[in-house]
C-alpha cells in the first residue's frame, strides 16, 4: 500500500484540520446492530430456521423488514469513521452524511467478513489452500473484491492466515492449514487478488489480514484459549503469512483474541509495533477484534476501561472494533497524557491513508448499476470461477478396487442428509450469499444426468430416519454417502473434542457396508476429522470440504471422472482424537516414535498420520524417479523425473521439502518450501524443476534474527509429505 505525494499531503492536511474528538472518531469502528428483530433473539431465530419453523425466505423477508442502526448522528458528528456493514444503498446513505453532512466531509471505510467470497462463495480458506494453486487464490480472491464492492464494502476482514494445527480449533476451517510455507503463499496471493487491480476504484478493497497473531497456537484447540510459545516458534511458524502478506502491501491487520506470553495480542506492543509496524512495515493499521479492548480486562491484563484503552493504543491498536472504548475512554487518556498526541496522530494517519488509498474521497458510493447488476444475478465467470476452485480443492482420501469414477450407466443410491442441503455447503463465515445460487450434491448429481435417487436418512445432529435407510439399503449399484459436518460445526467458537463423525453418520455407514454395494463416503466438512474406522472400512473416500455455491456440481464432475481429482491436503488428519495436534513439519524428538517403548508415541494408539499434509489421491497413480540435486551460484537445483504410470489423466502436485539434519535450534523433520501443478496424460513423463534460493534455507532464532547455518540439508521431492525420494547435501551460505 503506496501512497502518491499528493495523497501524502491530503492525509498531512486533514490531520492538522481535525480536532481531538474527530481523530477519536476515525478511531472508532461499530457494527449495524439489528434494530427490533420482533423482540426475538438472533440464535433463536437460527434455531428456527433449522427446525423449520421458519425458511431461509422468512428470514430474508424479516430480515428485509427489520432496520439496522447505521450511528448516522455519530457518523455526521465525526465520532464513527467506520462500520461493519454489507447493505450497498445503505451504505451509501450514511456515506452521503459523512461526505456531506460531517465537517471535514471524511468518508467512512466499510468493513466486513468476506473471508470466501461475498455472494460468489467460494471454497472454505482450508479446502482452497488444498489446491496448491497461486493463480486460483488470487482470481478467486480478485472476484471477492469486486463482489465486496458492490455490496459496498471496501475493507475485506480477510485473508485469515492463521497456520493451525489443531483440528480440534473450528477455526481451522477459515484458514490456509498446518504450514507457513504454504500459508505465506496464500496469504501473498490473496494480498494481490484483493488489492492489486487499481484499475478502477471498484475492484480492489483493503485487505485485513487476521488474526494477528498465533491464534493457531490456541491451547487444547480451544477458540480464544491462551497460547504461549518461543520467539523461535513464533517468528518460523505463525508471523510467515502475515510477513508475506505485509510485504505484498496488506493495508491492515486485526489483532486476534488470545494472549500471547501472557499479553492479549490487542493490546501487545510487542507484537503489533515492534514486529507488524516496525519489522514487517505495515502500511495502513491494525484494528483490535470484536470487543478486544474490552476483553483486556477479562483477560486480567487491563484493571478497567481505562487501563484497556491506554495500553491498547500505546501498543500500537489504531482502531477499535465494537467495545465503544476509544470513543468513551480516550480523551480523558490523552488530556492526562497517558497517551500522547503522536500516538493518536499515527493511529489516525493510518486509517485516512487507507481510505485515500482506497480512493473513497473521489469515489465514496457504489453505482447504482453496480448494485442493480448484482441484483439481477451473479456474472458467469463468477459461477465458474466457483465451480473450478471447488473442483480442485476436493481431495481422494481412498479408492480402494477403483471404485470411483462412477459410470453414468450405474444407478446411484444417494444417502444423507448433507447431499440434498444447499445451505450447509457454503461452511462457517459465509454472508452475502443466496440459497438460490446454491447447488447441492443432488443437484449436482441431477445436473450431470446421473441415475440418482435420494434418501436423506441420517446428518450430522443425530437424526436418522430408520424407513429412509430400509429404501436406501435396497436401492442401486453403488451407494454415495454424503456425511461430515454442519457448517456451524466449524468456524468461529466452534471446538470441539470429539472430531469423529458426529450424529450416527458411523452407524449408517456401517448398516450401509453390509449390503455389499460399494460405499463411497463424501466427507462435507470445515476440519480435519478422524478417521481411523471410516479409512479401515469404508472403500472409497473423498474430502469434499465445504465448497461454496457451486460443491454439488464439482462433486459431480469429479465422482462422475469428468474432472480428475486434484486436491491435496493442507492440513494433516489424525487417526484418533487423542492424537491432536498432529502436523507434519514437527521438530525431531531424541526419541522418536519407534519399536521401543521409551520412544515418543502413545502406549494406545500409533502415532502415525492418518493421511498427512499434501496427501491426496488421483484416478491415475504417478511415479518420482531421479531425484537430482545441484547447487548453482546462490540457489539450489532441484529436476525429478515424474511419469504418470496409470491410465487415466491427471494432475499431481509435486513437493519439495528440506530438512537442516543439525542446527543451533532443532529443526523441522521437513519443512515445504515449493509446490507446482502438474497435469499429465496416462503414460507421459515430465521433467519437474524446482529451485529453492540459498537464502530461503535459513530460521529464525529466539531473538527473531534470521540466521543461515552450514551444514547437511536433505532435500525431498515427492507427492505428499511423507511419501518422498531424498538426497543429500552440504551448504554453505
Ligand atoms: C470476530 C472474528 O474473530 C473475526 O474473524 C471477524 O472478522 C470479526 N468478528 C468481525 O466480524
Amino acid at each position: 500500500m503506496t501512497l502518491t505525494e499528493k495523497q501524502k499531503e491530503k492525509v498531512d492536511s486533514l490531520l492538522k484540520e481535525m480536532t481531538l474528538d474527530e481523530k477519536i472518531g476515525q478511531m472508532n469502528l461499530e457494527s449495524t446492530s439489528i434494530l427490533g428483530a420482533f423482540g426475538i433473539p438472533l440464535a433463536e431465530i437460527r434455531k428456527m430456521a433449522k427446525d423449520g419453523r421458519l425458511t431461509r425466505e422468512e428470514i430474508e423477508e424479516m430480515m428485509d423488514n427489520t432496520d439496522c442502526d447505521y450511528h448516522e448522528d455519530e457518523v455526521r458528528e465525526g465520532r464513527l469513521g467506520a462500520i461493519i456493514a454489507s447493505d450497498p444503498r445503505r451504505a451509501n446513505e450514511t456515506q452521503r452524511i459523512a461526505v456531506e453532512e460531517s465537517r471535514l466531509k471524511i468518508p467512512l471505510i466499510f468493513g466486513y467478513d468476506v473471508i470466501h467470497g461475498m455472494r460468489t462463495v467460494y471454497p472454505i480458506a482450508l479446502a482452497e489452500a488444498g489446491s496448491f494453486d497461486d493463480e486460483l487464490f488470487e482470481e478467486t480472491a480478485r472476484m471477492a473484491a469486486k463482489e465486496s464492492r458492490a455490496y459496498g464494502v471496501m475493507w475485506d476482514f480477510a485473508p485469515m492466515i492463521d497456520v493451525a494445527r489443531d483440528a480440534r480449533w473450528g477455526r481451522v476451517s477459515e484458514g490456509p492449514g498446518e504450514d507457513p510455507y504454504l500459508a505465506s503463499r496464500f496469504a501473498e496471493r490473496k494480498i494481490r487478488g484483493l488489492q492489486n487491480d487499481r484499475s478502477d476504484t471498484q475492484n480492489y478493497v483493503a485487505a485485513c489480514t487476521k488474526h494477528y497473531v498465533a491464534y493457531g497456537a490456541c491451547e487444547g484447540g480451544r477458540d480464544y484459549n491462551t497460547t504461549s510459545m518461543a520467539v523461535s516458534q513464533l517468528y518460523n511458524v505463525y508471523l510467515p503469512p502475515f510477513r508475506a502478506a505485509m510485504a505484498e502491501g496488506a493495508a491492515s491487520a486485526m489483532a486476534s483474541f488470545n494472549d500471547l506470553n501472557g499479553v492479549p495480542c490487542t493490546a501487545n506492543s510487542y507484537t503489533l509495533r515492534d514486529i507488524l509496524k516496525d519489522e514487517l512495515a505495515l502500511g495502513g493499521f491494525a484494528v483490535s477484534d470484536a470487543n478486544g479492548i474490552k476483553e483486556c480486562i477479562v483477560h486480567g491484563y487491563a484493571e478497567d476501561s481505562a487501563d484497556a484503552v491506554i495500553k491498547s493504543v500505546n501498543a500500537g491498536l489504531d482502531m477499535d472494533m465494537g467495545s465503544h472504548l476509544y470513543s468513551k475512554e480516550l480523551k480523558s487518556a490523552v488530556e492526562s497524557g497517558a497517551v500522547s498526541l503522536s500516538a493518536i496522530d499515527d493511529a489516525v494517519r493510518r486509517i485516512l491513508s487507507v481510505k485515500v488509498w482506497l480512493g473513497l474521497f473521489e469515489h465514496p458510493y457504489v453505482p447504482e448499476e453496480v448494485i442493480e447488476s448484482y441484483e439481477k444475478g451473479l456474472p458467469a465467470e463468477h459461477i465458474a470461477l466457483a465451480r473450478k476452485a471447488a473442483q480442485e480443492s476436493i481431495v481422494l482420501l481412498k479408492n480402494e478396487n477403483s471404485v470411483l469414477p462412477l459410470n453414468r450407466t450405474q444407478k446411484i443410491c444417494l444417502v444423507g442428509s448433507l447431499a440434498g442441503n444447499a445451505e450447509e455447503i457454503v461452511g462457517s463465515w459465509a454472508m452475502g450469499w443466496k440459497k438460490r445460487d446454491c447447488v447441492s450434491v443432488l443437484d449436482g448429481f441431477k445436473n450431470a444426468g446421473a441415475k440418482v435417487q435420494y434418501f436423506p436418512c441420517c446428518g450430522p445432529e443425530g437424526e436418522m430416519n430408520e424407513d429412509e435407510l430400509s429404501s436406501a439399503l435396497e436401492y442401486g449399484d453403488v451407494i454415495v454417502a454424503v456425511v461430515g459436518e454442519t457448517r456451524d460445526m466449524s468456524g468461529e467458537a466452534s471446538s470441539k473434542a470429539d472430531i469423529t463423525l458426529p450424529g450416527r453418520q458411523r452407524e449408517m455407514l456401517e448398516r450401509l457396508l453390509e449390503t455389499g454395494k460399494p460405499v463411497v463416503a463424501v466427507l462435507m466438512n470445515g476440519r480435519p476429522l478422524a478417521l481411523k474406522w471410516e479409512s479401515e472400512k469404508i472403500p472409497a473416500i473423498v474430502e469434499a470440504w465445504q465448497l461454496g455455491i457451486q460443491m454439488g456440481n464439482a462433486v459431480a464432475d469429479v465422482l462422475l471422472g469428468d474432472v480428475a481429482p486434484s486436491g491435496r491436503l493442507a492440513s494433516s488428519f489424525p487417526m484418533v482424537n487423542g492424537q491432536c495436534p498432529v502436523y507434519y513439519n514437527h521438530p525431531n524428538t531424541g526419541r522418536p516414535a519407534g519399536m521401543s517403548r521409551f520412544s515418543s508415541k502413545y502406549i494406545d494408539e500409533e502415532t502415525f498420520i492418518l493421511y498427512p499434509f499434501g496427501y491426496g489421491l488421483s484416478y491415475t497413480e504417478f511415479k518420482y524417479s531421479d531425484l537430482c540435486v545441484d547447487e548453482k551460484a546462490d540457489q539450489l537445483e532441484m529436476s525429478v523425473m515424474l511419469k504418470n504410470i496409470g491410465s487415466a489423466n491427471g494432475t499431481e502436485v509435486a513437493q519439495l521439502y528440506i530438512r537442516d539434519v543439525a542446527a543451533s535450534l532443532v529443526r523441522p523433520v521437513k519443512e515445504l518450501k515449493g509446490y507446482k501443478r502438474i497435469t499429465l496424460k496416462a503414460g507421459e513423463e515430465k521433467k519437474v524443476s524446482f529451485s529453492l534460493k540459498k537464502q530461503d534455507m535459513g530460521f529464525y532464532d529466539n531473538n527473531g534474527k534470521y540466521v543461515l547455518e552450514d551444514g547437511l540439508f536433505r532435500i525431498f521431492v515427492g507427492g505428499n509429505s511423507r511419501d518422498t525420494l531424498m538426497q543429500e547435501i552440504t551448504v554453505e551460505f
